[in-house]
């Protein structure tokens, strides 16, 4: 199989490669296409279980399902990524130890069928250019594209805001991981051309246009940090703990002045908890006026006072986070750059100027390189459609 970076830049290969992939695991030819995008957090880190502001990209790269219908009510589903399959029958549909990819294509089945949607038996071969566990939303990607297909296969249809909800109930109750909205609804509710403003309280969204001239380029460190979901679980608890102990239900209702008054009723790690998320879901906010508006200046300090807060106050950067960021704000075209995802590695995010895109990569990878010793990924993205079906021949 070729890599997921050519198939990302060649849709006719990638879809001629999914076909072949098909054909050799299950015989025949798929007869439905969906897809869904993984994405980018352009500022909001951690806000969206705390109901605040999240500004998100749905990006051009995404999670592909070619499938055909089965009669015997089995699925049976190939991952071209992993070189691996799965087959279950949807009448018992039980958790897989020890495999978490089993157990999204498994928990978004049961998640639909728990709500008494009408699911058919399929051969599903799927494929991804949102890199795997890299800080991207590959999780969610495979989920909403998975939803899209059985809702595809079944002849019935969801509000892409409540197949959003479903896939994270899928991820939190049958996955077992404790996540917010925020990447269900990215790959859900995207839009090309715009990013979203996301409010995790009502769950409303607000389409923003990028000004013309600023590109968003992920940079991936390669390194991810095995505690991550531990000490994601412990930042939720402290956030939850310091929103009790001000008594609201969730810190979105915690305004900076309440907080710099009432701070000494908090312990010292949480109230410092408490200050970078009341900051920075009012950053994601500011962020979507100032990219709009091309204000380049802001762009660059919000996203300096976002990397701070989560370095500093958060405790979510490791040492190859530092590096990356050092790296990509002494690139050509920096705008300005911050970690995305949950932090503790991964992939971070830079907004540069469009014609220096190609030179930031290259410089970005030079003194990564040098610092830290890994070869970085780099790369530009575009925003993307969220989760749907399509037409094959419209990639050939
Ligand atoms: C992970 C979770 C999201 C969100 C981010 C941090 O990606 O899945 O729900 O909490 O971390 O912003």
């Amino acid at each position: 199989m070729k890599s997921a970076v050519d198939w990302a830049v060649d849709s006719q290969a990638r879809t001629e490669g999914l076909g072949d992939g098909f054909r050799r695991t299950f015989g025949g030819e798929p007869e439905l296409w969906a897809r869904a995008p993984g994405r980018v957090d352009l500022m909001g880190s951690h806000t969206d279980y705390n109901l605040g502001f999240v500004l998100t990209l749905p990006i051009s790269r995404d999670t592909w399902i070619a499938a055909r219908r089965r009669d015997d009510r089995t699925v049976r589903v190939h991952s071209m990524n992993l070189d691996a399959g799965d087959e279950f029958r949807l009448d018992a549909i039980e958790p897989v130890a020890g495999s978490r990819w089993c157990n999204y294509v498994r928990g978004v089945a049961a998640t639909l069928a728990g709500e008494r949607l009408a699911l058919t038996g399929c051969d599903l071969a799927i494929h991804s250019t949102v890199p795997l566990e890299s800080g991207l939303s590959s999780s969610a990607a495979l989920e909403c594209a998975l939803a899209t297909m059985f809702a595809a296969l079944g002849g019935w249809s969801l509000r892409p805001e409540r197949m959003a909800l479903l896939c994270q109930k899928a991820e939190n109750e049958f996955v077992g991981v404790n996540c917010g909205i925020l990447d269900q609804y990215s790959s859900c509710l995207g839009r090309e051309a715009c990013a979203l403003l996301l409010d995790c309280r009502d769950l409303s969204t607000r389409s923003v246009r990028l000004a013309d001239g600023i590109r968003v380029v992920v940079c991936n460190t390669m390194s991810r940090r095995r505690l991550s979901g531990s000490e994601y679980a412990q930042r939720r608890a402290e956030c939850e703990l310091g929103a009790a102990r001000l008594g609201v239900r969730a810190l979105r209702d915690v305004t900076p002045q309440m907080l710099a008054a009432r701070r000494p009723e908090l312990p010292e790690q949480v109230a410092r908890r408490c200050d970078f998320i009341v900051a920075e879901s009012a950053r994601a906010e500011s962020l979507a006026t100032a990219l709009t508006v091309n204000d380049r200046q802001i762009v660059g300090r919000l996203c300096a006072e976002s990397f701070a807060g989560a370095r500093d106050l958060y405790e979510i950067c490791s040492p190859a986070m530092v590096a990356m960021m050092e790296a990509m704000l002494a690139a050509p075209g920096a705008i300005g750059a911050r970690q995305a995802g949950a932090g503790f590695g991964g992939s971070m995010v830079a907004l540069v100027d469009a014609a220096s895109t190609d030179a930031f990569c290259a410089a970005v990878g030079k003194a990564y390189g040098k610092a830290a010793g890994m070869v970085p990924e780099t790369y530009p993205v575009e925003a993307a459609q969220g989760a749907e079906v399509f037409d094959k021949y419209r990639c050939s």
